[in-house]
């Protein structure tokens, strides 16, 4: 299996990255057709398309056009593959990605292999000075987060077709047997949370992890593993999503404008769902995932428990010792059950499922945005969405850590998103 580190951007290591994960989005676009990949199935999605074209400006404008003289290849399409970066000049509009047919796909791949060229060349000829090495490295993280972003919004994209295609027919189909939730007690303390800032001595790591700083964590107690498919069924089944005392406001309003009953793809029968592979029987075991925060959060109500804050999370994931678990890479695009049976410890912290906490996601103490338009990526977003943690079965081996530190609004369900259960003493 390929790892991806996340070190300093040393110039023959940076190539490597560079190679791998730019081959790697190529290959999660292979199985789409033309059609497929124009499709923007809800506003919070993207097509395939204008991910393959918008990681490819991202680089083109952060790292080659930083030197004074470069030609853009396109130049009329700086507006259109640009997402959000203010400072650079107007974007289109998110929700009107899917108007994009020109440029068409093939314009796309070519503009892909003219700056992985570009990219190339400068990389072996050792063109590329500290900043550029950065610039590319932050590129390549990016790029990661579309990788997911892509499979994420192709399963929606799917699910709304009547017909329901597969991403892949091919896909393998691991199960595992329940195993018993344990819960794993930790004691009040303060402890180190976050990531020394980047560029310094440490590896890669996003501003928005940063400063590390202490928190006072008081007892707790944290599940040994996600809650899983079965025991939310049991929720569903017990009217779980018609009793408005187990809901936030917010959440309850939502769940009725929108007729939420179920988890996001779930049929109505409880015991199939769509998935990248189709529609197939649920895995009892798997951790449950396509939950927004307010799902997650009247689980929990209902279990007489509640979500771990990120400081509890980063904690039992900073003791987890090198993330390891169900990436994409490993091919299965599915939660699947831990084989193990529970320990002291919270185990499967780090992939399968992204993992609600109940912590609004917000600066760090002493937090500074990365300086020049690149400050924009993070900072920004700083109001009215909430922290994820741990990655998915969608997200690349690699790219997240302990202190890494995902964000999506509450109301948020096509994400591989799930929870983990905390508890006070
Ligand atoms: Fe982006």
């Amino acid at each position: 299996m390929h790892a991806v580190p996340h070190a300093a951007p040393d110039p023959d290591e940076l190539e490597r990255l560079f190679a791998h994960v730019r081959s790697r989005t190529r290959a999660l676009a292979a199985p789409l057709s033309a059609e497929d990949a124009m499709v923007q199935s809800m506003p919070d999605a993207s097509p395939a398309k204008w991910h393959l074209a918008h990681t490819t400006w991202f680089i083109e404008r952060f790292v080659l056009a930083a030197r004074p003289g470069y030609r853009p290849h396109a130049p009329a399409w700086d507006t259109v593959f640009n997402s959000y970066y203010q400072s650079l000049g107007p974007a289109h509009p998110r929700p009107c990605r899917g108007h994009l047919s020109r440029p068409s796909l093939e314009a796309v791949t070519d503009y892909r292999e003219i700056v992985d060229a570009r990219v190339g060349a400068r990389l072996r000829d050792h063109d590329l000075d500290d900043e550029a090495r950065r610039r590319l490295l932050v590129g390549l993280q990016h790029e990661q987060q579309h990788q997911e972003l892509l499979l994420t919004d192709i399963q929606h994209a799917f699910w709304c077709s009547p017909l329901r295609p597969a991403y892949r027919e091919d896909l393998p189909r691991p199960s595992a047997e329940p195993r018993p939730m344990a819960w794993c007690e930790a004691d009040e303390a303060v402890v180190a949370i976050g990531a020394e800032p980047w560029p310094g001595e440490a590896g890669f790591a996003y501003d928005n992890e940063s400063p590390r700083h202490r928190v006072l964590v008081p007892a707790h107690a944290l599940a040994s593993r996600p809650v899983s498919n079965l025991e939310y069924r049991a929720f569903v089944e017990d009217g779980g999503y018609r009793e408005p005392a187990l809901w936030l406001a917010d959440g309850w309003a939502l769940a009725q404008a929108q007729g939420w009953a179920r988890p996001l793809y779930w049929d109505e029968d409880l015991e199939h769902a769509h998935t990248l592979g189709g529609r197939r029987a649920l895995d009892a075991a798997a951790p449950v995932c396509h939950l927004s925060y307010y799902e997650a959060d009247a689980y929990a109500r209902w279990a007489g428990a509640r979500l771990p804050t990120e400081f509890e999370w980063e904690r039992a994931a900073a003791a987890a010792g090198p993330p390891q678990g169900n990436f994409a890479d490993d091919g299965v695009l599915q939660p699947v059950a831990a084989q193990a049976a529970p320990g002291r410890r919270p185990a499967q912290l780090f992939g399968d499922v992204w993992e609600w906490t109940s912590s609004a996601y917000g600066p760090w103490p002493g937090y500074r945005p990365w300086t020049g338009s690149i400050g924009e990526y993070n900072g920004k977003f700083m109001v009215g969405q909430w922290v994820l943690r741990g990655g998915s079965c969608a997200t690349a081996r690699g790219h997240v850590r302990a202190s890494y530190r995902n964000f999506f609004p509450p109301h948020a369900r096509w994400q591989f998103a799930g929870l983990r259960l905390a508890r006070d003493p």
